[in-house]
């Protein structure tokens, strides 16, 4: 961006829009004003003066002197036509909606293109981490194996407390929803789309592959019941829902789960609202980004390090996205290790595990540990039952039931 001044046209004025509006106060040296602000609900009261505010986006859309908008609103499809208007008018865009960009991202990236302006979203994956950027600067040479992240605030909150405070799932999540860490729907979170959204991001960013959300595997933690938190209570367990991108020959393996994660993993000691997200590298070997996820001035920061980074021109390249050598499948053929808590039996004979290392089957909780093809998982809808729990189980110690899989195979088939 060559002009001396920032004029931004803001979308959303709620958690997010509210703190840049603050965070931009605090910051002159950014030398950004911001010009309008896009609201829906008229019966709203605001802290600004009404000039500063228009329920019409054609106002901001079609004002010249606004450079750059900064999209903040809570709805993905209205996101969407707002996003691409502006870009079509030449605007530079700064945008923390994941859900809109994993729903169109090559549209929406061509576009920038075509019109020869920045869309960024940092604040889009892990809040306030600058993932995006690094793995854009950074990483851009060094062969990346592997990402994976706590990615969702709201979901690591509920498993931190339900773990650690001896809660349930439904207790813990209505005091989320009370704190305003959880919304009054939590759908996205707790069935683990939102993270699966943040993937699809990064997946494009580390391995320049672009896919659609309905192509990767999302499963979140609503089943979780007492006898799974018990299961890793007595292991010295963690339970994390980690999204996960490993590449496997020219594959790329890609979920999101929930997983038991022992004490010397990075991710163990990544707690409540907090988000991480660590990167394997063939030369750098593994490092960890870690900080809050959410929240009004952590995410405005990322935000306002977008619209800092406009002053000096600065775009995505995507390297790997339009590098020649990047010819990677997404494959969900590749075997995962899994923790399946069951009741009915049916399930048993849906899945097809390729080995099993241990089953339980005991009044009230059965329990089988092997693997299977993420794929297999993919095609189950027993999975959703309330008496169904999945995750990941690496390496499993001292089991609480004794090892007898033969015999619950033997009885199932
Ligand atoms: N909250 C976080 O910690 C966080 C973290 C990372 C990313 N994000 C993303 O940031 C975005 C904003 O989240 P938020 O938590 O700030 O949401 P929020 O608190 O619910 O606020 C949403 C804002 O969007 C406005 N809005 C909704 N529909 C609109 C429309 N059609 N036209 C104009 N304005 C409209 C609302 O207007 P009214 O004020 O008139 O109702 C409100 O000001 C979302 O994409 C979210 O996924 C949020």
């Amino acid at each position: 961006m060559t002009k001396k001044h920032t004029s931004i046209g803001l979308f959303g004025f709620g958690c997010v829009g509210s703190g840049l509006y603050e965070v931009i106060q605090r910051t002159p040296t950014l030398q950004a004003e911001i010009k309008r602000i896009g609201i829906k609900d008229k019966s709203k009261k605001r802290s600004l003066p009404a000039h500063f505010f228009t329920f019409d986006k054609w106002d901001i859309l079609n004002d010249a002197e606004i450079n750059v908008v900064v999209e903040l609103i809570d709805d993905a499809d209205e996101a969407f036509a707002i996003v691409s208007e502006a870009l079509k008018r030449g605007k530079h865009v700064v945008t923390a909606n994941k859900k809109m960009l994993a729903n169109h991202f090559q549209t929406l990236v061509d576009l920038a293109r075509e019109n020869r302006v920045s869309l960024l979203y940092e604040a889009a994956v892990g809040g306030s981490i600058p993932i995006i950027r690094t793995l854009e600067e950074y990483y851009n040479n060094d062969a990346l194996e592997q990402i994976e992240g706590i990615l969702n605030g709201t979901t690591n909150y509920i498993l931190t407390k339900t773990l650690t405070e001896n809660k349930r799932y439904d207790e813990v999540l209505k005091q989320a929803q009370e704190l305003g860490f959880a919304e009054s729907n939590p759908t996205m979170d707790v069935q683990a789309f939102d993270p699966k959204f943040k993937l699809i991001l990064l997946l494009a960013h580390a391995f320049g592959m672009v896919v659609k959300p309905e192509q990767v595997f999302n499963y979140g933690i609503e089943q979780l019941g007492e006898k799974d938190i018990l299961f890793a209570k007595q292991r010295n367990l963690a339970i994390k829902l980690v999204a996960s991108a490993s590449i496997v020959g020219n594959h790329i393996h890609a979920y999101v789960l929930p997983k038991f994660v022992q004490q010397t993993e990075s991710f163990y000691g990544v707690n409540n609202e907090f988000n991480a997200v660590q990167v394997a590298a063939a030369f750098s070997d593994k490092q960890l980004l870690t900080g809050k996820g959410a929240g009004s001035f952590p995410t405005a920061a990322a935000v306002l390090s977008d619209i800092a980074a406009l002053r000096f021109g600065y775009a995505y390249e995507y390297h790997k996205l339009y590098s020649s050598s990047a010819s990677l499948a997404l494959d969900n053929s590749v075997a995962v290790s899994i923790y399946l808590r069951y009741t009915d039996t049916a399930i048993l004979e849906q899945l097809s595990f390729d080995s099993v290392s241990e089953a339980c089957r005991s009044k009230g909780y059965n329990y089988i540990i092997g693997t299977l093809s993420l794929q297999q998982l993919m095609n189950v809808d027993l999975l959703l039952n309330k008496d169904v729990f999945v995750a990941i189980v690496n390496e499993v110690t001292e089991p609480v039931c004794a090892k007898q899989p033969q015999a619950v195979l033997a009885g199932i088939h």
